[in-house]
């Protein structure tokens, strides 16, 4: 058995921002599927925001207020309130830790806009900004390597609780396949999001709901999964992000009459404004016909930004152009499509990121032990929707509140007991059950029909009849999945088995975000129904919380937090 004070489940901006929180007082192991520099937060590619006002004035009420106006007014406004006074301070504090924002010609951090935002705040490091962060963050890390063990190429199976403590997660090392229980006084899952489950998303390999289905098993509720983000520049077929900093800096979208198309859906914002919004409009040209040649794809133009520009603010996205389709931005068009980018929901916690079982009789009752922060967890700060540079701002500052939590909780608390050989013989016997499987079913088409049917019946757009027609679906595959033929039944890197236990996890969730799509007749934010095209704030200003009852699952609703800003029609 592995013993450490608290294990940080996840190794991206949330992750090591924690760690960081906690490894002066505490033995901290960070335990990551990946190599933290290649945690997904490095795919973030346009900025960071706060309202630092370093390109004309701006405040945190400013932002709160857009934030809470581009959630459709689903985000918990006490959270929102502390996210957006925290941003500037997180920023400076991240420049000292070595991070390189872009500068203006006064030598300040430069600023650009960004969808939804009414002010320049996106700090940005040209279009690498994540990768950036993640970065500065990682050689925090290894300065303070006496205190952080950090597990790379670890998986992460289970969360061990008795359903009200935490006490620990069962882990294997993919390199030999290794079972292991990792006692833990502290758990926190920073473990990212789900977009895989879709297959047109610009989510790594690695986000596969891993920890969230874990938290889901363990008895927590997931807090509105129907609210999943589609990013409007995915390139053509591959989804592969192309940043929204290319509007930011100027970049329009042309539809197959070569025209403005913005100018119908969003006449003040445009191109800026906020995702869903714009996705929404791309995807209604393409099913009316005005996709280019009447396909399923529009423009991005950014030939009017000229070369240097480009050079200096987007070269990442120039070159992703060149070597994935041969199409070069300063010279000719570039081919997107909405792309399945962000959770809203996930594991609910408080604003310190400790994780809520439930809220009965309007009082939370918490997971012991157990945190969450980043994409996995749903604060919720993003409500329906999600700005643009919020991530990024949200995992850092959710990252650093969850350590300290944690750290609270270490004054007083001890190791809880546990089982170790019932915890681990429960993960290696589904392990062996997929070793034992001889059925024909291929793992791999029951992924590919996976990810085309939740793109194709649970995307931009839903009704009913789809969204049912999902569900019916998706269980389908997951029988199949349980007669699946595993290939490799070796022991060390298999990485056959990895990609099974994920597609395990991912047709869960699938499942999981269908349900709660079907539940919610209404459109808000990033949950767009053709059959109830309407916001419906009398029947559901709620938040959904979706728990497991046996084989079934149950839907409860949580109150949003409103303190400042009521719900009023939200236009751009
Ligand atoms: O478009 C982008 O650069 C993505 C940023 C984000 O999701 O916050």
């Amino acid at each position: 058995m592995i013993k450490h004070d608290v294990v940080i489940v996840g190794s991206g901006l949330a992750g090591m921002r924690a760690a960081l929180e906690l490894c002066k007082d505490h033995d901290v192991a960070i335990l990551s599927k990946v190599y933290p520099s290649r945690s997904h937060s490095g795919a973030a590619q346009g900025g960071i925001a706060a309202a630092l006002g370093n390109s004309g004035d701006d405040s945190w009420q400013e932002h709160m207020f857009d934030t809470v106006k581009g959630g459709d007014y689903l985000g918990d406004q006490d959270a929102i309130e502390e996210y957006c006074k925290a941003a500037p301070r997180v920023i400076y504090e991240l420049e000292h830790m070595g991070c390189i924002f872009s500068r203006t010609p006064e030598g300040k951090i430069a600023q650009r806009s960004f969808g939804g935002h009414s002010k320049p705040r996106a700090c940005f490091a040209a279009d690498r900004t994540g990768h950036s962060i993640l970065h500065a963050l990682h050689e925090q890390l290894l300065k303070n390597s006496k205190s952080i063990k950090i597990y790379s190429e670890w998986y992460m199976h289970s969360l061990i609780s008795d359903g009200s403590r935490c006490a620990g997660v069962v882990v294997s090392d993919v390199r030999t396949g290794a079972m292991e229980t990792m006692h833990a006084k502290a758990v926190i899952f920073c473990t990212g999001g789900y977009g895989r489950v879709f297959k047109i998303t610009s989510n790594a390999f690695a986000s596969t709901a891993d920890g969230v289905i874990a938290a889901f098993n363990a008895g927590v509720p997931l807090e509105d999964p129907e609210f999943v983000q589609y990013h409007p520049s995915g390139l053509w077929r591959q989804g592969i992000l192309f940043s929204e900093a290319a509007r930011g800096e100027g970049g329009t979208l042309l539809n197959g009459d070569g025209k403005r198309f913005m100018e119908t859906y969003a006449p003040t914002r445009m191109e800026l404004a906020p995702r869903d919004i714009v996705s929404r409009a791309e995807q209604s040209e393409i099913n009316e016909g005005r996709g280019i040649d009447g396909k399923d794809f529009v423009h991005l133009d950014l030939t009017h930004l000229g070369e240097a520009k480009i050079m200096e603010r987007l070269p990442q996205i120039r070159q992703l152009g060149i070597d994935f389709i041969g199409v070069d931005c300063v010279k000719d068009l570039l081919p997107i499509q909405p792309t399945a980018h962000y959770s809203m929901g996930g594991i609910p916690t408080d604003i310190n990121g400790q994780v809520i079982l439930n809220h009965g009789d309007g009082k939370a009752t918490p997971m012991e032990g157990y945190f969450a922060a980043g994409e996995c967890a749903c604060v919720s700060v993003h409500g329906a929707n999600r700005l643009g540079t919020n991530s990024l701002l949200e995992a850092v500052v959710f990252g650093e509140r969850a350590g300290r939590a944690a750290l609270e909780y270490l004054k007083t608390a001890g190791f809880a007991p546990i089982n170790e050989s019932q915890e681990k013989t429960k993960v290696l016997n589904q392990v062996e059950e997929i070793y034992q499987s001889d059925g024909s079913e291929s793992y791999n088409e029951v992924r590919t029909e996976m990810k085309e049917t939740m793109t194709s019946l649970c995307g931009v757009y839903r009704n009913e009849e789809n969204l049912k027609e999902c569900i019916s679906a998706v269980k389908d595959l997951q029988s199949r999945f349980k007669k699946g033929k595993v290939t490799d039944k070796g022991k060390l890197f298999n990485t056959e088995l990895y990609e099974i236990m994920e597609l395990g996890n991912m047709l869960k969730m699938a499942e999981i975000i269908a349900t709660s799509a079907l539940q919610r007749k209404e459109s808000r934010g990033g949950h767009s129904r053709t059959d109830f095209p309407k916001r419906d704030d009398d029947n559901f200003l709620h938040h959904s919380l979706v728990y497991k009852n046996g084989e079934e699952l149950e839907i409860k609703k949580r109150p949003v937090t409103i303190t400042k800003y009521k719900p009023v029609e939200r236009t751009y």
